[in-house]
């Protein structure tokens, strides 16, 4: 039987990676978090000192940075920077790189090159760009408030300083960003399921959308 493509598009916080990765886990099929993609490209240009604006030259400087993904690893060159880009710096400027048209285009095909074996990919643009033909495409979302409380305790579980209400003004700053940006926005792609994980727990989400796979696979 065939592979599924199975993809998450959705705010920062709204509980992707985590549902993503169990559902890969239990579907028995490669996972893809792009948004370490887009994170691995703007913590490295930013200490090239490359401002986050579009440049003639900035796909094939995107290209010849040699962004990889051993496993749950995330390469730069020979640099792991798997660590580096989960922090707060760069959660500040992932989205002014993001945003640019050859940063994505740059990393456009890599994440296709990863569907191979079916997957299941979160990010913003999964079903509108990258996966248009996907299987299974899903929205997940969930008020701002819970995203921002459960970024604000993954912090404090990981021994780290935590300020809610930084975050939560950081959460609604990058939704904006994400949502209204020229290039791919965040939104809600036609042929969605929309879950909201506001009052769900984690098992029942992962069980709605293993449902909504075998349904249609
Ligand atoms: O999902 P995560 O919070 O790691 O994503 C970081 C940022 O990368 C997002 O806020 C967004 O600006 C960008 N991103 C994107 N397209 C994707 C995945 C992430 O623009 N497919």
């Amino acid at each position: 039987i065939r592979r599924p493509i199975v993809v998450l598009d959705g705010p920062a916080g709204a509980g992707k990676s985590t549902v993503a990765r169990m559902l890969a886990r239990e579907l028995e099929l490669p996972f893809l978090d792009t948004g370490a993609l887009y994170r691995a490209v703007a913590y490295w240009l930013q200490r090239q000192k490359v401002p986050p604006e579009e440049t003639p030259d900035l796909e094939s400087r995107v290209l010849s940075l040699g962004v990889r993904l051993e496993g749950e690893r995330v390469l730069v060159g020979q640099e792991d920077v798997t660590a580096a880009i989960r922090t707060e710096a760069v959660d500040r400027i992932v989205s002014l790189y993001a945003a640019l048209p050859s940063v994505r285009r740059g990393l456009l095909e890599l994440q296709r090159s990863q569907a191979e074996q079916g997957l299941v990919a979160e990010g913003r643009d999964m079903a509108s760009v990258v996966f248009p033909r996907a299987d299974v495409k899903v929205y997940l979302t969930a008020s701002p408030q819970v995203r921002a409380r459960r970024r604000h305790e993954e912090r404090l579980a990981a021994g780290q300083t935590s300020d809610y209400e930084a975050i939560l003004r950081q959460v609604e700053e990058r939704d904006r960003i994400d949502s209204s940006r020229e290039c791919a926005p965040l939104r809600v792609d036609e042929g969605a399921l929309v879950v909201d994980t506001s009052d769900l727990s984690l098992p029942e989400v992962v069980d709605r959308l293993r449902r909504a796979v075998e349904g249609r696979v």
